[in-house]
């Protein structure tokens, strides 16, 4: 980010600024959240239930991997912009507006689990029963359509024992930051959707972005929750469509990067989200995608689209296997490297990891698998404390009878002759079309990029 933009977002304009805000959940959404509202002026105070986390963001450390988020949060952990507390009693007392930012994990009906919601709303609502003057509180949780008027509403209600509009104010304000960029995108959003039960609550998360420049879209509490499933369900889908171009394009021998490049300079459909690969992962697309199909089914639609979207996103990984035993015969018995195991480069949250269908699948093919990742490592040995780890990509490499490229860490694309060298089948199929074909095979490796067609001869 400019050094412009950060001046300008560190002076915001006055009336905006000094109000006292709390923050539930110090994940991604709380944190973020919490270190922009300490950007443009205000204090930040965030409650977590967990006491290493809470400990570890007031020591100016970011409890997971995002070094912008962690830079920014350290300065303002200095200044006393932004604290950490288990206990929310005061910060709630003191805030003009409190965000819940706690986790809704998928469950496996494809349903979210709003468990912790409900947890913060009760929490949040005892606290309001005896708080002074009208405070807005802020689902900024993904939820299915309908939650935050049908749940959380009453929950805050019957616990404040106030009248919502009255008592305190209520909105729904989603968030569509991207780890690995969470700040980025918080400071500069492409549109902030405010959704509000009342002009006045809904006034005051107006005041509180006005610094932000971008499209400011004001609805109710239940389209501002469908505008998430919206936009996260497209990005699903462009994805999927881009996976089914390539690997059609797979098929008819031919490489589906230029085809979907060309297609992507076309406004209409845009060049972002349409590059083919093992699928999306993280701890957003595939949950939202189950959560508003099972939401819609409750509504008596069944969702054709997002049932196909799944079933492609599940074979995905397979794509990457096939392409490999195609060129390189069945992996049976072989050593197969995988580089990289968080859903996709840059950090190291492995929620919903396309490595985990990935190696499962090489390890049911017979396959021994050894796999590498920057910084997700940890994470991901609790998911699959089984197979083997290499402590680097070189390692990884060393001795393998190929190597399959699952996320986009920026250092995988400095592997050279010197690494390729030591594997005993210098072959590489790229699960993210993120590295240059020409630079592998200059160093003496044969590279299969995920739609890169299969040799015209061998075609179907
Ligand atoms: N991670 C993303 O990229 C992203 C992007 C947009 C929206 N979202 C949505 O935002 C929400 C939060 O996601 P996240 O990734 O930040 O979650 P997370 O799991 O990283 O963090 C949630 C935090 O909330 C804390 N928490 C849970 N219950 C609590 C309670 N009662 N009181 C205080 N703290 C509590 C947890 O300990 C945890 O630290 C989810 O609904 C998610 O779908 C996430």
């Amino acid at each position: 980010m400019s050094g412009w933009r950060i001046k300008r977002f560190i002076r915001p304009p006055a009336g905006s600024r000094d109000m006292k805000l709390c923050v539930i959940g110090a994940g991604y959404v709380g944190l973020a959240t919490a270190v922009m509202f300490g950007k443009l002026g205000h204090e930040v105070t965030v409650v977590d239930v967990v006491e290493p986390r809470v400990r570890t963001v007031n020591s100016g450390k970011s409890p997971f991997y995002e070094p912008p988020l962690e830079k920014e949060l350290a300065k303002l952990v200095k200044r006393g912009m932004l604290k950490a507390t288990t206990s929310a009693s005061g910060a709630v007392k003191d805030a003009a507006a409190i965000f819940i930012c706690v986790q809704t994990p998928p469950l496996p009906s494809g349903k979210i689990d709003i468990r912790p919601v409900k947890t913060a709303c009760r929490d949040v609502g005892k606290l309001l029963r005896t708080a002074d003057g009208y405070k807005v509180v802020v689902m900024k949780s993904t939820v299915v359509p309908g939650t935050t008027e049908s749940m959380v509403l009453p929950l805050l209600e019957k616990y404040s024992g106030k009248k919502a509009c009255e008592g305190f104010g209520l909105c729904m304000n989603p968030e569509f930051l991207q780890e690995g960029s969470a700040i980025k995108d918080s400071l500069e959003p492409a549109r902030i959707v405010i959704g509000s039960m009342d002009k006045r609550s809904g006034d005051l998360l107006m005041k509180l972005h006005a610094p932000i420049k971008a499209a400011k879209i004001r609805t109710d509490l239940t389209s501002a929750e469908m505008i998430k499933y919206a936009s996260n369900t497209f990005l699903a889908t462009k994805i999927s469509y881009a996976n089914e171009m390539a690997n059609m394009c797979y098929l008819f021998g031919i490489d589906s990067e230029p085809v979907l490049r060309a297609a992507g300079f076309d406004p209409r459909i845009g060049p972002l989200f349409l590059k083919p690969g093992l699928g999306y992962g993280g701890s957003c697309l595939p949950k939202d995608v189950n959560a508003l199909k099972e939401r819609a089914r409750r509504a008596g639609y069944r969702s054709r689209l997002l049932t196909a979207l799944d079933a492609i996103n599940e074979s995905q990984p397979g794509e990457a296997i096939r392409m490999l035993e195609d060129a390189a015969g069945p992996v049976r018995g072989k050593r197969i490297a995988v580089l990289g195991l968080a859903f996709k480069g840059g950090v190291d949250d492995t929620r919903e990891t396309r490595a985990v269908p990935l190696i499962s699948s090489l390890l049911a093919k017979g396959a021994h698998v050894v796999a590498f990742d920057p910084m997700a490592t940890p994470n991901f040995i609790r998911l699959m404390p089984t197979i083997e780890y290499a402590s680097s990509a070189a390692e990884c490499l060393k001795g393998a009878d190929g190597c399959i490229v699952q996320a986009d860490w920026k250092e995988f694309r400095d592997l050279g002759r010197k690494e390729f060298s030591t594997m005993r089948v210098a072959i590489l199929v790229d699960g993210r079309r993120s590295l240059d074909p020409a630079k592998v095979e200059a160093a003496g490796a044969r590279y299969l990029g995920v739609g890169y067609g299969l040799a015209r001869g061998k075609g179907r």
